[in-house]
């Protein structure tokens, strides 16, 4: 059966409730496009009031704490996302994985609280540069594999290689199918997994790499701050199923 689409947006450290009227555009598109799912991760500040206009328009966190609750400071659990109504997490982006040291066995053990709260993880992997140049990417992606995933197959992959991320590059659209192939195979659940691409997704590349058979989605950051953009990416995604709810 053919996977639904994930058209995600990722805000980062963006937004102040004037940004609201971003989603108010998008729950739009999230009707007519109803054949896919799209989700707005804003900062986690506006997430009740995001979820309050969401419509269709799915709302989730950018990072959640391992922990339930406790000691830890400036920290979100994945049950307070779910909470606020917040039904998906973005987990181990390479922003937290470099700003943030998080490493996959951390990332592994927050998918789990995630799942356990009932929210759906977004599981980012990808590499760097370098590892890519050195013929490496593939070593690397398997290995962030092997210890990020939870036991629990429910989640999404996000593959963002590192060094397209903010930088205007995108990856090839053969080492993109390539890439997701590799995934695919290695992840327990296979064909049942949604593996989106992320990586400076933008409408003008956005068809042809949402047109990739193992491509079920895209990350988006910068190009889904303005409801023009994202709104052009979702346009972009071919449909998959007939119009559902
Ligand atoms: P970008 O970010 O679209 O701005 O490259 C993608 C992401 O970091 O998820």
């Amino acid at each position: 059966m053919a996977r639904r689409m994930l058209i995600a947006g990722n805000w980062k450290m963006n937004g102040l409730r004037q940004s609201l009227g971003i989603i108010e555009e998008i729950r739009a598109f999230a009707i007519v496009r109803s054949d896919l799912d799209i989700l707005i991760a804003p900062p986690a500040t506006l997430i009740p009031a995001a979820v309050k206009i969401a419509g269709l328009v799915k709302i989730g966190g950018q990072d959640c704490h391992s922990k339930r609750s406790g000691a830890h400071t400036g920290d979100i659990s994945a049950e307070m996302l779910k909470d606020a109504g917040a039904t998906y997490v973005i987990l181990g982006h390479s922003e937290r994985r470099a700003g943030h040291n998080e490493k996959s066995a951390m990332v592994r053990a927050k998918a789990t609280a995630a799942q356990s709260a009932g929210l759906m993880p977004v599981i980012c992997i990808g590499e760097s540069e370098s590892e890519r140049r050195a013929g490496k990417a593939e070593l690397v992606i398997g290995r962030q594999l092997e210890e990020s995933l939870p036991h629990d197959t429910d989640y999404v992959i996000a593959y963002e290689p590192i060094w397209a991320i903010g930088t205007g590059l995108t990856a090839s659209l053969d080492d993109i199918a390539a890439m997701h192939i590799f995934i695919r195979d290695r992840l327990p659940a296979g064909k049942d997994v949604k593996i989106l691409y992320g990586g400076s997704v933008k409408p003008e590349n956005a068809a042809a790499i949402l047109a990739i058979e193992d491509v079920d989605g895209a990350l988006v950051g910068g190009a889904s701050l303005k409801a023009d953009s994202f709104s052009a990416i979702i346009d972009a995604a071919p449909i998959r199923f007939a119009a559902s709810k």
